[in-house]
């Protein structure tokens, strides 16, 4: 019914060589996988050499980032038409890094989701809890206002567009993934959020993917669960090989 997503978050790794060399390592090993969505996201400078490697495969790029702005007086940020025209389908939203290190709030998120949809782009927006958040019994109240607040005016014709990624930061590049029961209870709960918000046809419509540790060896255990729609891998992404493995995941 929704069909998967595994995409990579490179962050800031790989110069557009480097980039280039991995595309060329990785199209082989995924050339004959269907009914995947396999999703590349390269540091902005890598965004054109893997738009066109890429293009007419079954690999599409994302961006890390866009700004809400379709062109202005905004030095050192990227619009949303900007990395379309570099070959992006994609882009990731509210990375938890973005959040942490970059005073992206919930707002800020919102307005670039707006923004990359109506550019065309197809959104990834990031959410999940700190790890002093889940311990302190605040999960789902964090979760809910992320993505209440994270799709505010995205109308019902938008919203199946849109592809969450559940990222518990405490999961993230610390090796510690979130057990497959854990990221399904916040998934389940997620979706029964859309589900009030849009509806229901919405809601089973919406692609719903846990980041966070994603390695070959825990993927298909992750994917086993009804609610979990894919992943957002960035430590195992940078490798052709272990990338590969986990879009292999059936
Ligand atoms: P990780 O990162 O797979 O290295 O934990 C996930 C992410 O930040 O999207």
């Amino acid at each position: 019914m929704r069909t998967p997503v595994i995409a990579g978050n490179w962050k800031m790794y790989k110069t557009a060589g480097e980039s280039a060399a991995f595309v060329k390592e990785f199209l082989p090993l995924v050339a004959g996988v269907q009914g995947v969505e396999i999703v590349l996201s390269p540091p902005f400078p890598s965004l054109s050499i893997v738009g066109a490697l890429t293009a007419g495969t079954n690999v599409g790029v994302a961006s890390q980032n866009v700004h809400f702005a379709a062109e202005g007086a905004y030095t050192g940020e990227v619009s949303p038409g900007m990395v379309k025209d570099a070959g992006a389908r994609y882009a990731i939203i509210g990375h938890s890094e973005r959040r942490q290190y970059f005073a992206e709030t919930d707002e800020s998120v919102n307005r670039k989701v707006k923004a990359a949809l109506a550019a065309g782009l197809v959104p990834i927006m990031c959410l999940g809890e700190t790890l002093q958040e889940r311990e302190s019994g605040k999960t789902f109240p964090v979760v809910e206002r992320q993505l209440r607040t994270g799709l505010a005016e995205v109308s019902a014709a938008e919203a199946p567009k849109v592809i969450v990624a559940y990222e518990p930061v405490w999961a993230i590049g610390t090796g510690k993934t979130a057990t497959k029961e854990q990221a399904q209870e916040v998934h389940a709960f997620l979706r029964g959020i859309l589900k009030e918000l849009f509806g229901e046809p919405v809601a089973l419509a919406v692609r719903i993917l846990y980041g966070g540790s994603v390695k070959p060896e825990n993927i298909s255990e992750l994917m086993a669960q009804p609610d979990i729609d894919g992943a957002l891998v960035g430590g195992a992404s940078l490798k052709a090989n272990a990338f590969a493995g986990i879009v292999k995941f059936k």
